[in-house]
């Protein structure tokens, strides 16, 4: 695993930190196909919520109660969209899709035996000034035929549109998963997550930041 080392200097007492490296390599998102289960805007344009929490749809119901919360173990996901050479990019559209704990995707297409009405399956943001974007969802899940994964997509002049998939690293289904055996070792240091179980009393279970690097 690529990592880096830095001494840090706090209170007089010399630590060392290790974290995983910002973009090490600097090893760009693979370019990956939509799938069949894209949402397209024209779908999007019937729904009701496709901000960057998947994990409630809209705000209350038409009872005024809270809208249940999407089964699954939710996750905060977070990072920065940069290029190549490490520059953050500001105002980068970033939309995810992935199935819900059920293995259904918000597709007409993609619906198995059982939806899950409190996930919202698609989300969309944008990077700020300094690159960084957030999504709250549900840890990924298997579906027939393959690994856990988070499509992501992204729209900037400065690079036109990405396509690509984020996998869970040292997942055991990744093995046998068509895709991610397709990719380099580079690759798939682009496209890893590694999350983290989040602090005891936080409204998620998971954390994972993921650099999203776009090549130039
Ligand atoms: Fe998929």
């Amino acid at each position: 695993m690529k990592r880096r080392r830095l001494l840090v200097g706090a209170g007089g007492v010399l630590a060392h930190i290790a974290f995983p490296a910002l973009a090490a390599g600097r090893d760009a998102l693979p370019r990956m196909t939509d799938g069949p289960f894209y949402p397209s805007p024209s779908y999007r344009a019937g729904g009701v919520d496709w901000d960057a929490d998947l994990t409630t749809v809209g705000g209350r119901d038409p009872d005024g109660q809270p809208r249940p919360r999407a089964r699954g173990e939710h996750l905060d996901l977070w990072g920065t969209v940069q290029d190549s050479e490490g520059r953050a990019i500001d105002g980068a559209t970033v939309e995810i899709w992935q199935c819900d704990a059920f293995g259904s995707y918000r597709h007409p297409r993609g619906a198995g035996a059982r939806v899950d009405a409190g996930f919202q399956g698609f989300g969309s943001t944008r990077s700020d000034a300094r690159g960084s974007y957030r999504f709250r969802t549900i840890r990924p899940v298997p579906y027939t035929g393959r690994t856990p994964h988070i499509h992501v997509k992204l729209r900037h002049p400065s690079f036109g549109e990405v396509t690509s998939q984020l996998f869970v690293a040292g997942d055991p289904g990744n093995a046998n998963d068509f895709l991610y055996r397709s990719l380099s070792e580079a690759g798939r240091e682009a496209v890893e997550m590694r999350p983290a179980r989040a602090p005891a009393g936080s409204p998620v279970m998971w954390q994972a930041e993921r650099a999203l690097i776009v090549g130039s």
